[in-house]
C-alpha cells in the first residue's frame, strides 16, 4: 500500500441521513478520500441486530449508499461497499469471537445502553456482539485509520485489543488500528429538543433536518425551532440552545465565523436568521437530493457499482481470511 488506509462505515437504519451525519462524517469521508486507501461500508449486517422490515432495510440500504456518492464519494476512487455482499465479514467475526471475552464484551457500554431501551431479554445476541462484528470491518482492511465518534471509541479500543491479541497467539496478522475521533467537528442538535444531539434514530422527526427532505418541508421545521423569549441572535450554548444552534448549523454550512454572523443579524429577528438558514441549507441539499434521486431512479446502475465495490472489497478481505485461516490451523 502507497496510501494508508481508511475504514468507516454508517447503518442504513432510515431513510435519509441528517445534517449531522453530514457534517459529522460524510463530508469529512469525501475530504479524506484523497488521502487514503478508504473503504465505505454500508454495514447492514450491524442493522439487523434490532427489529427491522425487510423491504425497508433493502430500499434504505441503497438509499444510503446512493446519498454516500451524491454528496461525494467517488466509487472510482474510494471502495463503496455493502458489508453483507463481502461474506468475510461474519467469517471473521465468528473467528474474532472465540478470542473475545465474556466479561470483555459485557463491558461495552453501547451494548448497556441499547439493551436498556429494548429491554434485556428483547436484545438479541447479535446487539451483544455487535463490536466484535465491528472489529472484524475494520481489521479485513488492513485498517490504519477509522474516523469515528466519542462513542465509538470504545468499540476502536476492543478492536485494537483483539488484534494485538490474535497477532501474538497467532502470529502477526493485523495492522493494528487507530480511532481518528472527530473532535474538532461540529455537533449539531435537534431543532426542537436542542439539548438532545440530531440523530436520524429519533422519536420525532420534526426536529431532524434530513438530507432528502423536499425543501419546503425542511424549511417548515426549521421556522418551527425551538428558540427563546430573549429575542436575541447571540450564541450562548447554555441559557440560548436553540438560537446557538441554528447558528452553529450556519455557520457550518457557509463557512462562516459566528460572531460574523451574529454582526450580520444584530437587531434583527429570529424569524430573519431562519429564513437564511433554510436558504442555506437548500442550497447544500438540494443538489445532493437531485443526484440522490437520479443515482435511485437506475437501481440497476447503482447495483452495478456497488457490485464493483464489492468485488475490491472481497479481494483484500479475501486476502486477510486466508491468512486468518492459514494462522489458526483451517
Ligand atoms: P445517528 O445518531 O444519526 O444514527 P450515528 O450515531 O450513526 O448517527 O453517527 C454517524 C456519524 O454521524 C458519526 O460520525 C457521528 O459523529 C455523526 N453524527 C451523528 N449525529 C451528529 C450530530 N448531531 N452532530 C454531529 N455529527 C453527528
Ligand atoms: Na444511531
Amino acid at each position: 500500500h502507497t496510501k494508508p488506509v481508511l475504514f468507516s462505515g454508517m447503518q442504513p437504519s432510515s431513510d435519509s441521513l441528517q445534517l449531522g451525519n453530514y457534517i459529522g462524517a460524510l463530508t469529512q469521508w469525501v475530504n479524506m478520500q484523497q488521502s487514503f486507501d478508504a473503504f465505505f461500508c454500508v454495514v447492514n449486517l450491524h442493522a439487523i441486530t434490532v427489529p427491522q422490515d425487510p423491504a425497508e432495510l433493502a430500499a434504505r440500504t441503497r438509499r444510503t449508499a446512493a446519498q454516500y456518492i451524491a454528496a461525494g464519494i467517488d466509487p472510482e476512487r474510494s471502495t463503496l461497499f455493502v458489508q453483507s455482499q463481502v461474506s468475510a465479514h461474519t467469517e471473521l467475526a465468528w473467528v474474532l469471537n472465540t478470542i473475545t471475552g465474556f466479561g470483555e464484551a459485557s463491558r461495552m457500554t453501547q451494548f448497556k445502553d441499547k439493551s436498556q431501551k429494548h429491554g434485556a431479554d428483547a436484545s438479541s445476541v447479535g446487539l451483544f456482539t455487535y463490536p466484535i462484528l465491528m472489529a472484524a470491518d475494520i481489521l479485513l482492511y488492513q485498517t490504519d485509520i477509522v474516523p469515528v465518534g466519542e462513542d465509538q471509541r470504545q468499540h476502536v479500543e476492543l478492536t485494537r485489543d483483539l488484534a494485538t491479541r490474535f497477532n501474538s497467539r497467532f502470529g502477526d496478522t493485523f495492522v493494528v488500528p487507530e480511532a481518528q475521533i472527530q473532535k474538532g467537528t461540529a455537533k449539531v442538535y435537534d431543532l426542537q429538543n436542542p439539548e438532545a444531539k440530531m440523530s436520524k434514530s429519533a422519536e420525532s422527526e420534526a426536529g431532524l433536518i434530513k438530507v432528502l427532505d423536499p425543501a419546503n418541508v425542511t424549511r417548515k421545521k426549521i421556522m418551527r425551532a425551538v428558540t427563546d423569549a430573549d429575542g436575541e441572535i447571540r450564541y450562548d450554548r447554555e441559557n440560548k440552545p436553540g438560537v446557538s444552534n441554528l447558528l452553529t448549523i450556519y455557520s457550518v454550512l457557509t463557512g462562516r465565523m459566528i460572531e460574523s454572523i451574529e454582526q450580520e443579524f444584530e437587531g434583527r429577528g429570529y424569524g430573519d436568521l431562519k429564513k437564511a438558514l433554510a436558504e442555506v441549507v437548500d442550497e447544500t441539499f438540494t443538489p445532493i437530493r437531485e443526484r440522490t434521486e437520479e443515482l435511485l431512479a437506475d437501481p440497476a446502475e447503482l447495483d452495478r457499482l456497488l457490485a464493483k465495490g464489492a468485488d475490491r472489497a472481497n479481494e483484500v478481505a479475501t486476502a486477510t481470511l486466508d491468512r486468518v485461516y492459514d494462522r489458526i490451523g483451517f
